[in-house]
């Protein structure tokens, strides 16, 4: 099957997706979220660590999510689930305050020209919304390749004071990554010798 590369995630019908599911687990099932999943390699890596956890992947090409829910089942890898939703929009609707254990937002899209910056889904308000589903003591590990989009991800972090605490120093990035999984983007950064920036903040009680 032909998988678009990229959509434009501000186009009308994926700012109002008409069926969203609200994403629960079983009493004591933890749940973590990869935003921006595509092919959910990095939670598929994690779930096969952690039988006990849901590992929900959160994507915006509807046809990559359907590939991704197939072949999971057919690795029966039951606590895998990707679902189709905007991250910049739809977190109101996906989550419950305070039912997110951890969100990984891996090699998020660049948008390199000016006029498509505002499609980027790092800011003020994406970093609210993670912050409301998070449990206390939650994280949200952030990684990527472009410097400006790892600064702007600290910034909007630094400047929630109140809701996220670097879990090292402020204002500073991890030297490697805390976790054994790895994205499909990261596993290419390897094989280019690409510099990647990863941030992992705290989510606490202001
Ligand atoms: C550069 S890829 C990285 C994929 C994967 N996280 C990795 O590290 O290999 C970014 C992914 O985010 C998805 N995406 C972009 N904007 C999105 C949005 N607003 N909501 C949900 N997914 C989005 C894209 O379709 C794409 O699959």
């Amino acid at each position: 099957m032909r998988m678009r590369p990229h959509v434009n995630p501000l186009k009308s019908d994926l700012l109002e997706i008409a069926e969203v599911p609200r994403i629960s687990a079983r009493p004591g099932c933890a749940i973590e979220v990869e935003l921006g999943a595509a092919e959910a390699h990095f939670l598929v890596e994690r779930a096969r660590d952690d039988r006990n956890a849901l590992f929900v992947g959160i994507e915006i090409r509807h046809e990559l999510v359907s590939a991704t829910n197939a072949d999971c089942a057919r690795r029966g890898l039951d606590n895998v689930r990707c679902v189709f939703a905007n991250m910049s929009v739809d977190l109101p609707r996906l989550f419950s305050e305070g039912s997110v254990r951890r969100f990984f937002l891996n090699f998020p899209d660049p948008w390199f020209k000016s006029r498509q910056h505002k499609r980027r889904v790092i800011g003020p308000g994406l970093v609210r919304e993670i912050g409301r589903a998070l449990a206390p003591g939650g994280e949200l590990f952030v990684q990527t390749d472009i410097f400006a989009l790892a600064l702007d991800a600290m910034a909007a972090l630094e400047a929630e004071a109140t809701s996220f605490a670097s879990t090292g120093e402020p204002w500073t990035f991890l030297r490697q990554s805390p976790y054994a999984a790895k994205s499909r983007r990261e596993r290419q950064c390897e094989l280019e010798g690409a510099r990647v920036w990863r941030l992992l903040y705290r989510r606490v009680c202001g």
